[in-house]
């Protein structure tokens, strides 16, 4: 079955613990937490201190996802802050391989998000360290844009080669996902989806999460 990574980025910040508890008892599966630094993207969300305060009260993992330059410098705070998941951005690292190490020596699992005009076929030498890649089906830095429909071509190609590599990564696509392209992303072969603005904004958060999970 798919997994539901509702993104705390279209979350109420004013009165965050109500969405936390919303999120603990829908059929949603992780928290989905943006970090982004004005540097690799143009926009600045939220850091240690957040992620920190909502891991207190979050029943589920916490899948943080840097939107950052230097990630290196901060695998401990995002450890310490209570991360399970762990994701850099590909276009972010001089050097992936040791960054993907030191996020697995802190005991945490470790992602890789590619841009859309990022191609898979990069993380050929890399794909059997990983235990998950995020697909950026919007540019990343906003929530709420539309999303980018070459996308799914990229998790066919993923797919194949994760299978031929004996990989056990997931592949978590993030950006524009709603009702009307979750089940083109599951066939294609993701298994877990972020959605933002699409669950956040809808009337009934806790059955579009139920939605979205039966697809
Ligand atoms: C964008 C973030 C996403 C964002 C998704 O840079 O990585 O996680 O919150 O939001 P929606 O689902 O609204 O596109
Ligand atoms: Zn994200």
């Amino acid at each position: 079955m798919i997994q539901i990574s509702p993104s705390m980025l279209s979350a109420n910040f004013a009165d965050l613990k109500t969405d936390i508890e919303m999120i603990n008892n829908s059929e949603a599966d992780l928290f989905h937490l943006d970090v982004m630094d004005g540097v690799f993207v143009p926009n600045i969300s939220f850091g240690f201190p957040v992620i920190s305060a909502i891991n207190k009260y979050a029943k589920k993992p916490l899948d943080v996802h840097l939107m950052i330059v230097e990630p290196d410098k901060y695998i401990d705070n995002f450890k310490s802050a209570g991360a399970h998941y762990l994701t850099v951005h590909y276009e972010a690292c001089r050097h992936l391989h040791r960054t993907v190490q030191t996020i697995k020596n802190q005991g945490m699992k470790a992602g890789v998000s590619l841009n859309p005009h990022t191609p898979v076929s990069l993380l050929e030498n890399i794909i059997g360290d990983l235990d998950l890649v995020l697909l950026m089906s919007v540019n990343p830095g906003f929530g709420g844009q539309k999303f980018i429909p070459e996308t799914v071509l990229k998790i066919y190609k993923l797919k194949e080669m994760i299978l031929q590599n004996g990989s056990s990564a997931l592949i978590e696509v993030d950006g524009g996902v709603d009702n009307t392209n979750a089940l083109s992303l599951k066939q294609a072969g993701a298994d877990i989806l972020v959605a933002g603005s699409y669950i956040f904004k809808s009337d009934d958060p806790t059955k579009t999460i139920a939605g979205l999970k039966s697809i």
